[in-house]
């Protein structure tokens, strides 16, 4: 059967742990030691949404591994232009490629291209929906720079629109993370995750401001707010800039505090914050490639 990833919520807590575990065995070869795991595969690489980290971080998982890549290209260079359907898309993709790695505008397009699909479609964002590889690599870092047990985190920004802080609560309530949300009013996160994230026992409370709980967690997680998924331009400039972490925030922090962002940035996190102890979220980004080779040579049948 076609392994697809679209959701956290199709992985166990088990699977979790061992993707986290097999991982630990890619770190080296995400640092450059030569694989040939993955030679004679082919990945294709679809993002019809701009991104940086997650097509060259698919993209490095893969070469290192041995194998080839082809890339759709900017969406306005390629058939889409002429009107081809997503469904039509992803069923020639998969004549030329052993999976399928897909980021869309549209909520629930990846649990559609799977249904189309005869190779595993790999969710790389879908909308204000989900981004699961990105929460692995959260994961991963978590593991990796502090840990996962009796856990205390914050999640800070747009917790209305951001995919990545979606996925990562699921995941984070099957380790019965303390969860603190932070978010404006009109960004807080929609009641149905959180309705759904309490059925499954996780404990959640709610405030607007970082000052609240900086003293008392174990990792700051902060995003973006989120200007591109606004439907009103002044909605946006109510909340731009609402969240800045500083130096002089952190002076009241935990010591073995981290701080992390799937990035991109924009104001949220003052850049001199970069040079603390705190920060992880450059780290963050490279584990990307390490978990994403996990998850390629599962996709692809190879481990
Ligand atoms: N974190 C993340 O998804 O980054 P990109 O949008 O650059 O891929």
């Amino acid at each position: 059967m076609l392994r697809h990833i679209i959701s956290m919520k199709d992985f166990s807590r088990d699977e979790i742990d061992i993707i986290l575990k097999n991982t630990m065995d890619f770190e080296p070869i995400a640092r450059g030691q030569l694989s040939n795991l993955l030679s004679g595969k082919v990945l294709a690489t679809l993002f019809y949404e701009p991104s940086t980290r997650t097509r060259l971080s698919f993209e490095t998982a893969m070469k290192r591994l041995g194998g080839e890549v082809i890339d759709l290209g900017p969406v306005e260079k390629s058939s889409v232009a002429k009107g081809e359907t997503l469904a039509d898309t992803i069923r020639v993709i998969g004549n030329y490629a052993d999976a399928i790695v897909l980021r869309h505008p549209r909520e629930g397009a990846a649990r559609m291209a799977a249904e189309y699909s005869n190779v595993p479609i790999i969710n790389a964002g879908d909308g204000a929906g989900h981004h699961p590889t990105q929460t692995l690599l959260d994961l991963y870092t978590i593991m990796r720079e502090c840990k996962l047990s009796n856990l205390r985190i914050a999640l800070v920004g747009d917790l209305k629109y951001g995919r990545t802080v979606h996925s990562l609560a699921y995941a984070l309530s099957m380790y019965h993370a303390d969860m603190t949300l932070i978010s404006p009013k009109q960004l807080q996160m929609p009641d149905v995750i959180k309705k759904d994230l309490k059925k499954q026992g996780a404990s959640i409370s709610e405030t607007t401001t970082i000052e609240d709980v900086i003293g008392d967690i174990d990792v700051l997680y902060v995003t973006r707010i989120q200007k591109e998924r606004f439907p009103d331009p002044a909605e946006y400039q109510k909340v731009a800039g609402i969240y800045r972490v500083t130096e002089e925030l952190l002076k009241k922090a935990r010591d073995n505090l981290i701080i992390m962002h799937p990035l991109p940035r924009v104001d949220e996190i003052d850049p001199s914050v970069d040079r603390t102890k705190y920060a992880r979220y450059f780290e963050q980004s490279f584990y990307g490639v390490p978990v994403r080779m996990t998850l390629l040579a599962m996709a692809m049948g190879v481990v």
